[in-house]
């Protein structure tokens, strides 16, 4: 079963002007697998890109574990060079990265297969990123470690490349921030309000609802020496 939905992201508009308008569609597909479908976490980050959209264009931005890829398509649509990425064990969630960007008329935009914590050809091949976007990842802590191994790997092509992560808050079990320190990453935590996500209806879409979700940007912790 698929059908699009709709995301409108706007701002207010000033006095006598017309706000800034961006409306996306993205596959919503009926499959056991967690990458068909847009987590309440998506929606925050493409929120995260939308209010800082001035400072975009021209950045060379990868998303981990896309799935549908709101975040990374609103990211295109603001003018920058997007890399959109999901495990390359999961040929479908590879298909719905594309499917998103055929939707939104965005042929440039590269899909690839990573997979956390592998040293594959496609992560070696992959020109130095600015930002890296990571929308509901942090939710199985065996994985928390690959994830970083993973960003970490960026550090060394870019040692100012930032994460931009979301993540639900679902349980107490909070084993990330110990392994941010281990990997010499720092991390600020970003309050919604100041990007206008404190809201249970972000972009017209009904997410993300009541979920408690939290917004993380993760740097090389000596990335100002
Ligand atoms: C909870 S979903 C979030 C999807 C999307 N970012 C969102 O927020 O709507 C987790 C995503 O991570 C991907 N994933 C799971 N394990 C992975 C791995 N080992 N390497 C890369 N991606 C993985 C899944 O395929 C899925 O797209």
């Amino acid at each position: 079963v698929f059908r699009a939905q709709r995301f409108r992201f706007s701002e207010e508009p000033g006095l006598g002007e017309e706000g800034a308008m961006l409306e996306v569609r993205v596959p919503q597909v009926l499959h056991l697998q967690y990458g068909m479908y847009v987590w309440p976490c998506a929606v925050v980050l493409a929120q995260y890109l939308w209010f800082h959209r001035r400072s975009l264009p021209g950045k060379a931005i990868l998303e981990i574990g896309a799935g549908v890829s709101l975040p990374g398509i609103v990211a295109a649509k603001c003018g920058t060079e997007v890399t959109l990425s999901d495990s390359s064990e999961l040929p479908h969630c590879l298909e719905v990265c594309q499917q998103s960007c055929q939707m939104n008329n965005l042929p440039q935009v590269h899909v690839v297969g990573l997979t956390w914590g592998h040293l594959s050809l496609d992560l070696l091949a992959l020109p130095p990123q600015d930002i890296i976007l990571a929308a509901d990842v942090f939710f199985e802590p065996e994985d928390f470690e690959d994830i970083l191994t993973t960003v970490y790997f960026l550090m060394q092509k870019n040692p100012k490349v930032q994460l931009w992560s979301t993540y639900q808050v679902r349980s107490a079990d909070w084993s990330l921030e110990a392994l941010i320190y281990k990997w010499d990453m720092k991390c600020v935590h970003i309050p919604l309000v100041s990007f206008d996500a404190d809201k249970e209806d972000i972009a017209e879409s009904a997410l993300p609802g009541r979920h408690t979700v939290e917004m993380l940007v993760i740097s090389f912790a000596k990335d100002s020496l």
